[in-house]
């Protein structure tokens, strides 16, 4: 499973970008709003830090805006991938840029028909969003398991499962036991993914125990 970074923190990605543990970036208007920065720009630095896809959406609803709008994300760097809201209008634009070979990530996603219509217009991403299903009282791990489904049915769709809104490590975990292709994820929750109690009291024993030898690996 592939991990992005849910993210416009630039030296978040850096530091992420450097551990080897991102495969990609997703951005959203918020992430860019609360990066407090100019939304192209942010787009273009991120792209260049992480060799994998890097979602930026856009901003109009209407089918001649996104076009518009995606015609300029896409010249930003190779590595973008174009975010589009699931609605009509977003699916033909999905459908328009697929076809001239641009990566899309259809995003909002709540419902299996939503996914289902995305694959079929072309997505090279379906981003179901599962903690904001959860927020409304309801298991948003049943979307994604329901979506993983709907497509193994039909091998001929190729659109991959991006798990978003993912909020803890039992979300990270979930997703993959379901065989999402990807999920994404602030950086706070990346970290957590990696971190033990066990881990960091073994580590603590394991320094003291060292110590106590007097020995050392380095030449001194
Ligand atoms: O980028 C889309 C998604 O991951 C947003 O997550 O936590 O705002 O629902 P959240």
């Amino acid at each position: 499973m592939k991990i992005f970074a849910d993210t416009a923190d630039i030296a978040a990605i850096e530091r992420l970008a450097r551990s080897g543990l991102i495969d990609g970036v997703t951005t959203n208007p918020t992430l860019i709003a609360r990066s407090g920065r100019p939304f192209l720009d942010v787009v273009t630095e991120i792209a260049a830090l992480v060799e994998g896809p890097v979602s930026a959406e856009v901003s109009g609803t209407e089918f001649d805006q996104m076009m518009r709008e995606a015609d300029i994300l896409r010249n930003l760097a190779p590595n973008i991938c174009v975010k589009l809201p699931l609605t009509v209008d977003g699916l033909r634009a999905c459908k328009q840029l697929s076809s001239e070979g641009t990566r899309t990530n259809v995003t909002l996603c709540f419902s299996v028909n939503q996914a289902l219509l995305a694959a079929k217009a072309g997505a090279t991403f379906i981003s179901p969003f599962v903690g904001r299903l959860d927020d409304i009282g309801l298991d948003g791990t049943d979307l994604l398991q329901d979506i993983r489904v709907i497509y193994d049915n039909y091998p001929e769709l190729d659109t991959h499962i991006l798990a978003a809104s993912l909020r803890t490590p039992n979300h990270v975990s979930a997703a993959a036991r379901i065989g999402a292709d990807a999920a994404t994820m602030p950086p706070e929750v990346i970290d957590k993914l990696a971190s033990h109690p066990l881990t960091t009291s073994g580590l603590q024993m394991f320094l003291k125990d060292w110590a106590e030898t007097g020995q050392s690996i380095l030449p001194r």
